[in-house]
């Protein structure tokens, strides 16, 4: 008999929840029992209810689980939801009330003040807000939420570039991968050729979320940095891998070395636990004047690494570099189960 934590994921169907079913295919701690979607396709085995866009195939024995209704009876304790943002936020919430520790790519919840909103490598210490989500809400479960994809790579590299030289003023002009609007996402007739400068609602969660994830726990909850955050986001013809180019005004004095020798020494709480999804080291950072690149990028570390090039001078601000990685794996499900891997790690899950 398996020894594994048995778990669900909510929104199996969809390309995240694609993710997390491949991702977690031979995971050491985890084992996916559970799948559950919309009524549209609950009831039907998930090899045959799922348009699987993975390039490898439905893990075996997945293919043949009933796809559930997305109700609180799935016999597992722990569910990664890769839900509609339209619906995830009463879904998860019900989870979390019925015992289920939720793991939460949706932006419905990660701006609740009791919400931790995590990056193991830089906030690990938020999932202090757990027993105060569950004091507040009267709840056996709680929901713990990863950033949106843009946000990973920024407040990833930002976490120790704050803690050490102190961040005053942050810019950030972002260059999307299409796979980052699902499928089927963008029309290919609006994206070939071009770049789409505006997608809906996406800087304004860049701006909020960098905050809290690099805030500071109070005791009771999150107060977020004291800086401002100014994001400009396009679309490009890119399949995975979000670029951003990042200006920083930084409190103490520097030079683009000493920041480059404070990433590439960076070790997080994932990297000291061993957890299984951590990449070696949180950033690969390049000296090429050409990198890094999605295409020869963004598959590197599993996808969990952000890659970080070009830091220079800036003339406006202190510094610039430019940041790039994989938007559906570090960027959203990989995240997930990096904080589950954290949770059990710090025996949350018993
Ligand atoms: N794509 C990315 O790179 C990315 C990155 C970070 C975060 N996110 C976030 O992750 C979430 C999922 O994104 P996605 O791109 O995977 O979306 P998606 O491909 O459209 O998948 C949505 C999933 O939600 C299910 N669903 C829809 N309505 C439902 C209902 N009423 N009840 C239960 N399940 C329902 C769908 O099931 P059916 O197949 O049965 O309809 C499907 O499994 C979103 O909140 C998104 O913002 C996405």
């Amino acid at each position: 008999m398996s020894t594994k934590i048995p778990v669900g994921v909510l929104g199996a169907t969809g390309a995240v929840g694609q993710k997390f079913i491949k991702l977690l295919e031979d995971h050491p701690w985890f084992e996916v029992t559970e799948v559950a979607a919309s009524e549209r396709t609950s009831g039907r085995l998930y090899g045959e209810a799922v348009s699987w866009k993975q390039v490898t195939p439905i893990p075996q024995p997945v293919r043949s689980l009933e796809v559930r209704p997305c109700t609180p009876d799935l016999k597992c304790r722990v569910v990664f939801s890769g839900l509609d943002a339209g619906v995830a936020g009463p879904i998860e919430e019900d989870f979390a009330r019925a015992g289920y520790f939720v793991l939460s790519n949706s932006k419905n919840h990660r701006l609740d003040e009791d919400v931790p909103l995590v990056i193991p490598e830089v906030n690990p210490d938020h999932l202090e807000l757990i027993p105060i989500q569950r004091r507040n809400r009267n709840s056996a479960g709680c929901i713990v939420t990863n950033s949106n994809c843009t946000t990973m790579f920024l407040a990833m590299a930002l976490g120790p570039i704050h803690k050490v030289f102190g961040l005053e003023k942050v810019f950030m002009v972002s260059m999307q991968a299409v796979s980052g609007a699902g499928y089927p996402g963008v029309p290919s007739l609006d994206i070939l050729g071009n770049v789409i400068p505006f997608i809906s609602g996406e800087e304004e969660k860049v701006e909020i979320e960098t905050r809290k994830i690099l805030g500071t726990f109070n005791g009771q909850r999150i107060d977020l940095a004291d800086f401002p955050v100014s994001a400009q986001c396009n679309r490009v013809a890119v399949e995975d891998g979000h670029t951003e180019s990042v200006s920083v005004k930084l409190a103490r004095k520097t030079t683009a070395a000493e920041i480059a020798e404070l990433l590439r020494g960076y070790s997080g709480v994932p990297q000291q636990l061993g957890l299984p999804s951590a990449p070696e080291q949180p950033f690969v950072v390049t000296d090429a004047p050409d990198r890094p690149q999605p295409r020869f990028d963004v598959n590197r570390c599993k996808g969990m690494a952000t890659f970080v090039g070009r830091i220079r001078p800036c003339p406006i601000f202190d510094f610039k570099f430019t940041l790039m990685g994989h938007n559906t794996v570090r960027g959203a499900a990989g995240a997930s189960i990096l904080n589950a891997e954290l949770l059990k790690a710090r025996g949350y899950l018993g």
